[in-house]
C-alpha cells in the first residue's frame, strides 16, 4: 500500500514537472508543494563525493543513504558518466525521485588542461577564450558533469594572492569582458543542452581583496571601489546569463560573503534580478562561526538563509540546523521554499526532470576523451597566452636550424606542471601533456643537437647543478632556459609573501649569461614573479605562464617563429613585493609623483620607483606596431553622444602579426575623484608586414559613467582624455568636454 502510494506521489512529481502547460516556476512551485520541510532542506543541501578533495571533507558513511532518502540537492567532486549515474541512480530511489546536480572545478579544462585562466587573460581574446570555455564545458558534460564552479571572475590587484592565476587579472573592463566569454562559452546558447555545463560566477564578492593577499583574509574596502571595480565582472557575467553565484570565504567589512544580504539580496537579487541560485563556497557559511559573526551552526544557518545563500557546500549548517529554525519561527519556511525553487528551476531547466540520465552517456564520455580538435583548440589557446617581454637585437625567433641548443632549467622536461592549479591528474598525463623539452625537440627536427641539464629544482638552495647547466650552455649556440614556480604554488591557499623567481633560479640565469651565449628564459607562473635581474640583463624573456597539455608544442610555435606572440599583461607585473598592491588605475593623489624619480614630498617611495617592471597591457610582437593620426570625431559632446575615436596602426616591423589596440580614458576632475586611466575598450588588429589600418572604437555615455558616492551611475561634465596604444603607458593622447549632463 505505502509503496503504491510512493510510487504513485513520484508519478505526480514526473507529471507536474513535465507539464507541458506550465512555465519551468510553475513547475517547480508544484514540486515545491509536494515536498516535505526536510525534502526541502535535503536541495539546500551539497556534500563532496571522494573523487578529488578540493576542501576539508566531513567524513560521512551515511551518504548514500541520504541521497536515497533525498536529503541531498548536489554533489561536487564527482565525475565520470557511470559514477555520476551510479549516484543518480540513488537519488532515483527517493520518495520524490528529484534529480541531484554534479558539479566541479572545471576551471581551464577537464580532460584537456588549457592554459590557466590568467594566461588566457593575457590573449585579450574573447572568441577563443569562449571557445576554450565551450570545449571544457562539452568535456564534462560527457563524464555526467551539470555545472562548474567557474568562472572566477574575481579582480586582483595583489600577485601574492595565490589565486590570481584563476581570474583574469586587475582590470574591470577586461574582466567583464572575460567573465561574459567564459559564462557564454560554458553555457552554451541554452542550459540543457548535452554539450554545456552552467557556470558559476565566484566569489561573491570581494575575495581578490584580501588583506595582504593572504588567502581566505578579511576585506575592507569602500563602497566605490567595490561598486567600480570588484563588482562589474559579477555584474556582466549575471548579465550573460549565469546560472549560479558562488559567494566567498571573505568578510567584507565585517560581514562574511555567506551572511552578507546587501550582496546577496539587495545588489545581486534585488538590483541585478538574478534568476540562479547562490552557493556557499565550501563550509563558507559554518566557517561564519569561526568568524565570529554566528555563535554556532544554528545561527550561521539562520544568517546565511536570510541573508540569500541558498545552497550550503558541505558546510552541513543547513541539513543540520534549518529544520529546527523553521520550525520555532526563526526562519520563514517562505525563504526556504523561495531558495529550493531557485534550485529545482536550474534543474528543470536543464531536463533532468524528463531525464535525469541526459549527461551520463558512456560513449559520448569515449568519444570526448581523445578529441585530438579539443587539444588543436588547447594549442591555440596556449599559443595566444604567451606573452614576450623582452626581446635584444630580435634573438627571437630562433632558426630551426640551430646547431647545438643547449635546454636548461628545473621546468624544461616538467610534465604536470605546465599544467597549473585546478587540473585534473590523468592516468596517461605522462604521455600526453607535451613538456616543453619535447615541443622542442620536435619543432627543431634531426639537424640540431639538444643538450640538456637540470640545472637546479624549483625550490633548491643548492647551485650544485650549475657547472653541468654552464658545460651544455658554453657548447650551444644558444641557451634556452625554463624557470619559475610549480604548478601548484599557486592556486587556492597558495599565497606567497616572497614572489621572487624561487630558489636559486636567477643565480642560474646570472652563471648561464655569464658564458656570453645568449639566453632565451621562459617563466613560467601562475601570477606575476619578481625578476628584476633577469629583467635587466637576458636578452630574451618569455612569460609562458602555466599552458596546459600542449604547453610544449605551443612554446615551441613561438620561440621558433610558427607563431608571433601576441599576448598583453592582464596584471600589472612589480618591481618589489613592497609595491604591492600596485594597478595601473591608480588615483593621483595631491602630489602625484611624476616619472621614477620623484621629487620630494610627492607620493613615491625613497627606493623604488612607483612604476611596475612590466605595465598592464603591455606584451611584445616579432613585429613593431605603431601609432598614429589619432582623432576624435568630436570635441566637445552632449550628454548621449557616442564618440568615435579612430587611429591608425601600422606593422613597421619583418613579420606579419596582431596587435591588441588598447583605448583607456581619464575623467579629469570628478567627485569622488576617477583613475589617471581606465581601459574602456580594446580591439585585435591582425597586420602583414608593411600594412596600416584604421580602427575605430565608438565612446558612449556608459564608458564614461561610474558610481558616485551615493552609488549612482552616471557621468559629469567636464574634460576628458583618451588614450590609445598597444599597453597602459606607451599611449597617443587626445582630449574632448563632456558639455552637460
Ligand atoms: C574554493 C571554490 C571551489 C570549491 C569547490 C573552495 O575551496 O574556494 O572556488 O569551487 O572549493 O571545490
Amino acid at each position: 500500500m505505502k509503496a503504491t502510494y510512493l510510487g504513485f506521489l513520484a508519478s505526480l512529481v514526473f507529471l507536474n514537472a513535465q507539464a507541458q502547460h506550465k512555465t519551468i516556476g510553475q513547475r517547480a512551485d508544484s514540486i515545491i508543494h509536494l515536498m516535505t520541510l526536510e525534502e526541502k532542506i535535503g536541495q539546500m543541501n551539497q556534500y563532496t563525493g571522494d573523487w578529488q578533495a578540493t576542501g576539508p571533507i566531513t567524513p560521512d558513511g551515511d551518504k548514500q543513504n541520504q541521497i536515497r532518502k533525498g536529503m541531498l540537492g548536489s554533489m561536487l567532486n564527482v565525475t565520470g558518466a557511470a559514477h555520476t549515474r551510479e549516484i543518480q541512480e540513488m537519488a532515483m530511489q527517493s520518495r520524490l525521485k528529484i534529480p541531484l546536480l554534479f558539479g566541479l572545478d572545471v576551471i581551464h579544462g577537464y580532460r584537456t588542461t588549457f592554459p590557466i585562466p590568467l594566461a588566457e587573460a593575457a590573449s585579450w581574446d574573447t572568441a577563443a577564450i569562449r571557445l576554450s570555455a565551450h570545449i571544457a564545458a562539452k568535456e564534462a558534460a560527457a563524464a555526467g558533469i551539470h555545472w562548474t564552479f567557474a568562472p572566477m571572475v574575481d579582480i586582483a590587484r595583489d600577485p601574492r594572492w595565490g589565486r590570481v592565476m584563476e581570474g583574469a587579472g586587475e582590470d574591470p573592463f577586461l574582466g567583464s569582458q572575460i567573465a561574459i566569454a567564459r559564462v557564454t562559452g560554458f553555457q552554451g546558447t541554452r542550459l540543457g543542452s548535452t554539450d554545456a555545463v552552467m557556470a558559476c560566477a565566484k566569489h561573491f564578492a570581494a575575495y581578490g581583496a584580501a588583506i595582504g593577499g593572504r588567502d581566505y583574509n578579511a576585506v575592507d574596502m569602500s563602497d566605490q571601489t567595490l561598486w567600480n571595480v570588484y563588482l562589474p565582472p559579477f555584474k556582466a557575467a549575471a548579465e550573460a546569463g549565469a546560472a549560479t553565484f558562488m559567494n566567498s570565504f571573505n568578510s567584507l567589512n565585517g560581514i562574511p560573503a555567506s551572511g552578507n544580504a546587501y550582496l546577496q539580496r539587495t545588489i545581486l537579487k534585488g538590483d541585478w534580478k538574478f534568476q540562479g541560485f547562490v552557493v556557499s563556497d565550501w563550509g563558507s557559511i559554518s566557517e561564519m562561526v569561526n568568524h565570529g559573526y554566528a555563535k554556532d551552526n544554528t545561527q550561521a544557518a539562520e544568517e546565511a538563509v536570510t541573508a540569500g545563500s541558498d545552497m550550503d557546500m558541505e558546510g552541513r549548517a543547513y541539513i543540520g540546523c534549518l529544520a529546527e529554525l523553521v520550525r520555532s519561527g526563526k526562519v520563514k519556511e517562505s525563504i526556504i521554499d523561495e531558495a529550493v525553487k531557485r534550485i529545482l528551476v536550474k534543474k528543470l531547466e536543464l531536463g533532468l526532470f524528463e531525464n535525469p540520465y541526459k549527461f551520463c552517456d558512456s560513449a559520448k564520455e569515449q568519444s570526448q576523451w581523445n578529441d585530438a580538435a579539443n587539444l588543436q583548440v588547447a594549442k591555440m589557446m596556449a599559443e595566444r597566452s604567451i606573452v614576450l617581454l623582452k626581446n635584444q637585437q630580435g634573438l627571437l625567433p630562433l632558426s630551426k636550424q640551430t646547431k647545438t641548443i643547449a635546454l636548461i632549467g628545473p621546468l624544461m622536461k616538467s610534465v604536470r606542471d605546465n599544467l597549473g592549479f585546478w587540473s585534473f591528474a590523468w592516468p596517461d598525463d605522462t604521455t600526453r601533456i607535451i613538456t616543453q623539452y619535447d615541443g622542442i625537440q620536435k619543432k627543431v627536427g634531426a639537424g640540431t643537437h639538444l643538450l640538456y641539464a637540470q640545472g637546479c629544482g624549483i625550490k633548491d638552495t643548492s647551485t650544485a647543478g650549475f657547472s653541468e647547466a654552464i658545460q651544455a650552455a658554453a657548447q650551444a649556440d644558444v641557451v634556452i632556459v625554463s624557470v619559475g614556480e610549480a604548478g601548484n604554488m599557486s592556486g587556492e591557499a597558495k599565497s606567497r609573501s616572497n614572489i621572487h623567481l624561487p630558489g636559486v633560479q636567477e643565480e642560474l640565469i646570472k652563471a648561464l649569461c655569464a658564458t656570453g651565449k645568449p639566453v632565451v628564459v621562459l617563466i613560467n607562473a601562475g601570477r606575476p614573479l619578481v625578476f628584476n635581474w633577469t629583467a635587466d640583463h637576458a636578452p630574451a624573456i618569455v612569460y609562458t605562464w602555466f599552458l596546459g597539455t600542449e604547453a610544449g608544442d605551443a612554446i615551441a610555435d613561438v620561440l621558433f617563429g610558427d607563431y608571433n606572440p601576441s599576448g598583453k599583461l592582464p596584471i600589472s607585473f612589480p618591481r618589489s613585493e613592497g609595491q604591492i598592491p600596485i594597478y595601473y588605475n591608480h588615483f593621483n593623489t595631491g602630489r602625484p609623483a611624476h616619472g621614477d624619480a620623484p621629487a620630494p614630498y610627492t607620493s613615491g617611495y625613497l627606493d623604488l620607483p612607483n612604476s611596475p617592471q612590466y605595465a598592464f597591457g603591455y606584451g611584445l610582437s616579432y613585429t613593431n606596431f605603431s601609432y598614429s593620426g589619432l582623432k576624435l570625431d568630436k570635441n566637445q559632446v552632449h550628454s548621449g553622444q557616442d564618440i568615435q575615436v579612430t587611429v591608425q596602426v601600422s606593422n613597421t616591423g619583418n613579420y606579419d602579426g596582431e596587435e591588441t589596440a588598447q583605448l583607456y580614458i581619464r575623467d579629469i576632475v570628478s567627485q569622488p575623484v576617477r583613475p589617471v586611466k581606465e581601459l574602456k575598450a580594446f580591439q585585435k588588429v591582425w597586420l602583414k608586414k608593411g600594412e596600416t589600418k584604421t580602427i575605430t572604437f565608438t565612446l558612449t555615455s556608459k564608458d564614461l559613467s561610474f558610481y558616485d558616492n551615493d552609488l549612482h551611475f552616471s557621468f559629469q561634465p567636464g574634460d576628458f582624455k583618451v588614450f590609445v596604444g598597444g599597453n597602459s603607458q606607451d599611449v597617443k593622447e587626445a582630449g574632448f568636454t563632456l558639455l552637460d549632463q
